[in-house]
């Protein structure tokens, strides 16, 4: 092949690479978060009446818990859910994991935490969430996440 055809070859399949690439980039921006870092006051500004941000938790692991550290502990658990659908247990009201993909994160947790009390109950909302469930799994002898504050706030 001389250069032109070459480089004209290259865009081609240059331009196949990018297509087939498409779909799978947009399923992954629909699909479930894998890691996120829990600071509400800085992720959704938008919710009013927000307490003073004085604590977050870094690198949560969001969809391990999901897909794998919840399964089996429904009755741990503050807020009801199934191992066929975990997401109620810190969504809590959600309908399905696609209403949860497609909504906006900062208008379903200020809706849920209007029913919990205010968002002035950022701390307690949150608590009886992760910490409530670590602590009971932690009474059954079963692996659990931390309890101390520092296991969950001091993470990098
Ligand atoms: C063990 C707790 C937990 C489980 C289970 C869980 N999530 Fe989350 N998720 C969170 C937390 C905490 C946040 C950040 C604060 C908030 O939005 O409530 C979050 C945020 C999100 C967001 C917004 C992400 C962003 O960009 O801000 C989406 C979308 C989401 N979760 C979907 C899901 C779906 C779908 C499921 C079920 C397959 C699920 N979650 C299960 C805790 C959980
Ligand atoms: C229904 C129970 C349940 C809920 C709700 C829950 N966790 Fe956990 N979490 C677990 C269990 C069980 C483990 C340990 C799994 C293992 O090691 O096998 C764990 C592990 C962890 C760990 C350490 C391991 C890792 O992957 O980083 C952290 C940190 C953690 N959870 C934070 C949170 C936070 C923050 C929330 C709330 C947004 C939360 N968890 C909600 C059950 C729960
Ligand atoms: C299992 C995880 C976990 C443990 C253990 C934990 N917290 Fe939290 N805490 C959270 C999460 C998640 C939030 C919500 C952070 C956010 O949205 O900005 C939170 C919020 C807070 C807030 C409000 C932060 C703010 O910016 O408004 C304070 C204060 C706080 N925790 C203190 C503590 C103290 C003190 C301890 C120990 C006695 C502790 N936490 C233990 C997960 C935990």
């Amino acid at each position: 092949m001389d250069k032109i055809v070459n480089r004209r070859f290259l865009a081609i399949i240059g331009g196949f690479a990018l297509l087939a690439a498409m779909p799978v980039v947009s399923a992954q921006a629909k699909g479930i978060p894998q890691v996120i870092n829990i600071n509400t006051q800085v992720n959704m500004a938008s919710i009013k009446g927000l307490p003073r941000d004085r604590k977050h938790v870094n690198s949560f692991s969001h969809a391990q818990h999901a897909k794998v550290y919840l399964k089996g502990k429904e009755k741990y658990s503050t807020y009801p859910y199934t191992d066929a659908f975990t997401c109620s247990a810190c969504h809590p009201g959600a309908k399905s994991a696609e209403a949860l993909l497609s909504a906006d994160p900062a208008a379903t947790l200020g809706a849920a935490l209007d029913k919990a009390g205010g968002s002035k109950k950022l701390m307690k909302y949150f608590h009886n969430i992760c910490r409530q469930c670590h602590k009971k799994v932690k009474k059954a002898g079963i692996a659990s996440g931390p309890t101390n504050c520092n296991g969950c706030h001091g993470r990098k």
